[in-house]
């Protein structure tokens, strides 16, 4: 996903962008590029494929393009592969006027058409510099009237920065469907894709909403409706830490993310659990509503989703209601069964996942009240909601998710728990022995990372497998897809999570020697149906590493070819102790793969685009 930042000030606007660009570098990108305008050398652009440090090195780290007021932008390639042409800023064919674009225009070859058609030429192979190009077909003089016009033509996703060199004294943004903050400084003023790019500078922030225009300068920041008619807009102060968007020395930002779980799910409880009881402050839904729903419908993506794979089976056990859970990108289509007694709980770290977001629109459209677990604040999907829980993980920048994911589970603890006392499912001994446990979570997780170098050990006896299984049943199937994800995702081995009475139904057939198959059994209730699912496996020449609970752990090393045990808690819990190991041995493997853990390859850290 791109990563848009600008400047207006009175510093050299260079150095300021390429800082606030290598701190977007997270959300994934193939290419990168500046436009800084000065007096002495008018709009200067420099960009070029591949990473940071490549536009960097051109620049001499911003000594040799000046100007006080500029563009940057790091591109994850759309329409046209990765290139230097390709690259953001795209420019107008004066030169004049430069634009930066996190999104997808839909209509553009149309768009592109026409313009051709009166003689405009292109050089790039991308949406965006149609948009640049449409921006100098309509200025005559005004460059906020030029764009208003052009986002009345565009169709599709946008975040855009726009500099034109007839008016160096402001940049101006505009978004729809991607996500773009502003930053408020004393005589200066930023806009970006996301906080982290700006916090160093600045904390106080204000979140665009579709269809808003802002035009900054130095000294002001205004912002427009889609009539162009002033509003006031609201600012935020952001209270989490600089360093917390930093590696803190860590070699990665996974690594010191995993590190941090136990830290991240206290601080998500903790303010939520007053004298051992939950309370959801800001969750407008009592018991009444809960009565009469006629379905839970969890929506998300990713990790996001295998939580609420996760949420599923809690829920369904403990509040005895149908829960549904689906991919965000299905649901849109699949004419789903929602109506106005149906609550959605929508799953999202980044608050701005495109498929999720319109998921949850749709879901509204059709009735259904939106309960969303997010943990970007301010962002879309969080305030476009009826609720939002927050989960207080701090900023995650690695594109894997851990700490977020772990958050997630938190959180849907304390809604399940909740739910259970308003719809009475629940006996408050049971209620009781769980809050305990669940205040013990970050305890043991910190257990399971004080012997994280286990997992290490393990890691480098199976690092160069080439396919891996993940079986569980129940929760621990769920627990497994989160598994084979991580794998995935950062070490580029092909990994499959099964449900493990599924594997005699087909897959079994790929088991052979020396296959890798992680086996889940911390759902202790079918600990024995697991095991014998290993004897399977292993009858068939699989390594087996066995995952399960420390009550366990004699029994399961009687089988298995090795062992990772987690402390024993509440049945319900175990996810939360589980994905530990999972994440750890995905993070150790990649890591002997020498793969580039914190930015994998074709991957974002949220996906705004479909
Ligand atoms: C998880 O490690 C991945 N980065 C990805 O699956 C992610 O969970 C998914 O894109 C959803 O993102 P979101 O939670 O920000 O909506």
């Amino acid at each position: 996903m791109c990563g848009i930042v600008g400047y207006i000030g009175r510093e050299e606007a260079a150095p300021v962008l390429l800082d606030g660009l290598a701190r977007l570098e997270y959300r994934g990108y193939d290419s990168a590029g500046l436009a800084v305008f000065s007096q002495q050398d008018g709009l200067k652009v420099v960009k070029a494929k591949g990473r940071l440090k490549v536009l960097a090195d051109m620049v001499q780290g911003g000594r040799t393009i000046h100007g006080t007021v500029g563009l940057g932008h790091t591109r994850w390639a759309t329409h046209g592969e990765p290139s230097d042409v390709n690259s953001h800023p795209q420019v107008s064919a004066s030169g004049r006027i430069a634009v930066v674009h996190n999104g997808i225009i839909e209509n553009y070859v149309e768009i592109k058409e026409f313009l051709q058609a009166k003689g405009i030429k292109f050089v790039s192979q991308t949406d965006t510099e149609v948009v640049a190009q449409l921006l100098e077909y309509y200025y005559e003089g005004d460059i906020l009237d030029a764009v208003s016009k052009v986002l009345s033509r565009i169709q599709g996703a946008y975040a855009f920065g726009i500099i034109c060199a007839d008016c160096p004294d402001r940049l101006i943004a505009a978004r729809k469907d991607s996500p773009l903050i502003l930053g408020y400084g004393e005589g200066f003023h930023f806009l970006a894709s996301d906080v982290t790019a700006v916090i160093k500078y600045t904390r106080e922030v204000c979140y665009l909403e579709d269809g808003e225009i802002a035009v900054l300068t130095a000294d002001k920041a205004t912002v427009y409706d889609a009539y162009l008619q002033p509003i006031e807009k609201e600012k935020h102060h952001v209270d989490w830490e600089v360093s917390a968007a930093e590696k803190g020395g860590y070699e990665h930002f996974m690594a010191k993310e995993i590190m941090e779980e136990p830290k991240a799910f206290r601080d998500t409880i903790s303010p939520r659990i007053h004298n051992g009881h939950v309370v959801l402050d800001n969750l407008n839904i009592d018991g009444a509503y809960l009565e009469q729903i006629d379905k839970i419908y969890i929506i998300a993506c990713g990790s996001s989703y295998h939580v609420g794979v996760v949420a599923k089976y809690i829920m369904e056990k403990t509040l005895r209601r149908p829960v549904e859970v689906t991919l965000a990108s299905e649901f849109r289509y699949c004419q789903p069964l929602v109506t106005q007694h149906t609550l959605a709980i929508v799953i999202s770290q980044s608050g701005e996942t495109i498929d999720t977001l319109a998921a949850m629109r749709e879901a509204r459209r059709l009735g259904a009240r939106i309960l969303s677990i997010v943990n970007v604040v301010g962002s879309s999907i969080a305030r476009e909601s009826d609720d939002v829980l927050y989960t207080w993980a701090g900023p995650e920048i690695a594109v894997a998710t851990t700490k977020a994911y772990s958050t997630q589970l938190a959180l849907i603890y304390l809604i399940t728990l909740r739910f259970a006392e308003l719809l009475g499912t629940i006996e408050q001994g049971e209620y009781d022995k769980i809050v305990a446990e669940l205040l013990l979570i970050p305890t043991k997780m910190e257990q399971i990372l004080n012997n994280k170098e286990a997992i290490q050990y393990f890691a480098s006896i199976y690092f160069n497998h080439d396919s891996v299984f993940f079986i569980g049943r129940n929760i621990d199937y769920a627990i497994g897809l989160e598994g084979s994800l991580k794998l995935k995702e950062i070490s580029y081995i092909h990994s499959e999570a099964y449900a493990a009475g599924e594997l005699k139904h087909g897959t079994i057939s790929l088991i052979e020697d020396g296959t890798l198959v992680v086996a889940l059994a911390s759902h202790t209730a079918l600990f024995e149906k697991l095991m014998s699912n290993v004897v399977e496996v292993k009858s068939r020449g699989a390594d087996v590493i066995g995952l399960t609970v420390e009550s366990k752990g004699d029994e399961m090393k009687k089988t298995v070819d090795s062992a990772i045990l987690v402390p024993d808690t509440h049945p319900m819990l175990v996810p939360s102790l589980d994905v530990i190991p999972l994440q750890l041995f995905a993070y150790y493997v990649a890591l002997m793969r020498g793969c580039d853990i914190d930015k994998p390859r074709n991957l974002a850290k949220s996906v705004t685009v479909e």
